[in-house]
Order: structure tokens, then C-alpha cells, then sequence
């Protein structure tokens, strides 16, 4: 079973300046709601028990937002409102499932996802990238549900418009498993529209293998000079490691960029 899930919150957000200037972008509200709330929602109705959030000091807002007892109960003393009652309830809810780890320069997925190293209990772990909403249907319950089924890591799959490759990891399929789950061959980060090997983006939710570390703690920067999760991926691969793309249900929202954002916001108020 998969029961640990782990969000990396220590990237800089320069997409959404002037925003994250002064913000972080996974607190910033989508219809309301902060977005790194729709994530966790996501988390617990998939079965998971524990998240680890990789911050950064710059980014310790995030923190402060699980932890500001002592205004909520001063204003719920003095106003019994019920509503702030049940938001502060769910807040306490969700902190006692979350661990914090620090990664104070952003180096890379790949380096942030090594932070959580010595916290991981089972073979395998979820993780899920904040900018990137899904909804309508749980991207992560299906994944685990693939995974259980075939006791591999899996990563979510989506195609993409061919001018837009360079934006995202891409992946090549090799053998197809059924309609919505295929083996990959290969991926590679942010290709040029000359050498993707496919449209098949990697989207932010992967179940990973807890030998993923050990690969990381190998790797030399890549694409940007960041560690990147995708070259971590395909050493595994060229390993033999099987690594399953799930097709998934939901709708995909970007979040981490300021059109994304805008029309995440339409979209998700539109439910
Ligand atoms: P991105 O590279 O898409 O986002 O990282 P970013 O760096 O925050 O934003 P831009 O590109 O400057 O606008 C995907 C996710 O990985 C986290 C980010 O916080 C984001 O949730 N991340 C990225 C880290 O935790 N550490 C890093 O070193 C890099």
C-alpha cells in the first residue's frame, strides 16, 4: 500500500511574479481555497496517511499557515463563527498528517524529492507536484490503484501539443499493458520539438520507487543545471526498473503559470 506522499513547495514560482514575490504560490487561492489545499483533499481521499512537504525558509509562510494557533483561537473566542471554527478544524486535521523538510536552494525536483530521503518507510511513495491540479476524478487513487495491481512505479501521462514539448518531460511508450496503462520506454526533460521522442508529458503525480535515492544522490545536474526527477527516472529504466504511464481520467490544470492560473480559477468555479 502506499501510504507516504510527499510535495515539493521550495521552487521559486518566478511564472507568477510579481505574485511570489511576497507569496507562496501553493497558498495562493483558487476559487477560494488555497491551492495546496485541492492537493491534500487529493492525498486523503487516496488512502494516504502521511505527506512530507519540502519547503524552504523562504517559503516557511506555508508552515505558518498549519500553525497559527493562537489567532484562530483569540478570533474564534471572540467571534464564534462557524465557519472559521470548521476551517481552522481542518486545518488541524491535515497538520497532524504533515512532516516538513527543508530545501533552502532550489537545485532541482530531483534534489528536493533526495530530501525526503531518510523519511520514507514502504518501497514506494507518492508524489505530487502542487502546480499541477487534477480534477473531476483522483489522478492518485487510480495511480494506486495501478500500482497495486502491478507492484511498479507509475507516473501520470498526458498528451501534449507538439509545439508545447519543451515545456515538459517527455516519455516514449515501449509495450502497451491496456487501454490506459503502457510501459515507458524512455523520458527525457524539456526536449526540443527536434528530439521529443513522443507529445507524452509527464504530469505531476508519480508513484517512485524508495531506490529512486540512491540513483539521485548519483546524479550530476541536467537540463537549466537542475537535478531533475526525469533523469532520475530513466537511469531506473536503464536499469530495468518498470516504470508504468498511467493515462489518466481527471482534467488537467496548470497552476504555475500566470494564464494557468487565471484559467484554473475559471475552471475550477465553473464545478
Ligand atoms: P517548477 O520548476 O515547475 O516550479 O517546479 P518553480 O521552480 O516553483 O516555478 P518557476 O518555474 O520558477 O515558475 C515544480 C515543483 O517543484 C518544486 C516547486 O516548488 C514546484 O512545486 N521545486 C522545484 C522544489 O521544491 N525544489 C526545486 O529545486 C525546484
Amino acid at each position: 500500500m502506499i501510504k507516504q506522499a510527499i510535495i515539493p513547495l521550495a521552487g521559486l514560482g518566478t511564472r507568477l511574479l510579481p505574485l511570489t514575490s511576497v507569496f507562496a504560490k501553493e497558498l495562493l487561492p483558487i476559487n477560494g481555497k488555497p491551492g495546496i489545499e485541492y492537493i491534500l483533499d487529493e492525498c486523503v481521499q487516496a488512502g494516504i496517511k502521511e505527506i512530507i512537504f519540502i519547503i524552504s525558509d523562504k517559503k516557511k509562510m506555508i508552515k505558518n499557515y498549519f500553525y497559527n494557533d493562537r489567532f484562530y483561537k483569540r478570533i474564534i473566542k471572540k467571534k464564534k463563527d462557524q465557519r472559521i471554527i470548521q476551517e481552522y478544524n481542518k486545518i488541524k486535521k491535515f497538520r497532524k498528517m504533515i512532516k516538513f523538510v527543508y530545501q533552502n536552494k532550489p537545485l532541482g525536483t530531483g534534489d528536493a524529492v533526495l530530501k525526503t530521503k531518510r523519511y520514507i518507510k514502504d518501497n514506494f511513495f507518492l508524489m505530487l507536484l502542487p502546480d499541477d491540479l487534477i480534477i473531476n476524478k483522483n489522478c492518485s487513487k487510480s495511480m494506486i490503484n495501478v500500482h497495486k495491481k502491478y507492484k511498479s512505479s507509475v507516473i501520470a501521462g498526458m498528451n501534449v501539443k507538439k509545439k508545447d514539448v519543451s515545456r515538459w518531460g517527455i516519455f516514449r511508450l515501449s509495450k502497451k499493458i491496456n487501454k490506459n496503462n503502457y510501459l515507458i520506454k524512455d523520458v527525457i526533460e524539456k526536449p526540443s520539438m527536434k528530439y521529443a521522442p513522443s507529445n507524452k508529458a509527464v504530469i505531476g503525480r508519480y508513484i517512485l520507487p524508495k531506490k529512486i535515492f540512491v540513483r539521485l544522490s548519483k546524479l550530476k545536474p541536467g537540463k537549466g543545471g537542475e537535478i531533475h526527477i526525469t533523469d532520475a527516472i530513466q537511469s531506473l529504466i536503464n536499469q530495468n526498473e518498470p516504470f508504468i504511464a498511467h493515462n489518466f481520467f481527471g482534467k488537467y490544470l496548470d497552476c504555475g503559470s500566470m494564464n494557468g492560473y487565471i484559467k484554473s480559477n475559471l475552471e475550477i468555479s465553473k464545478i
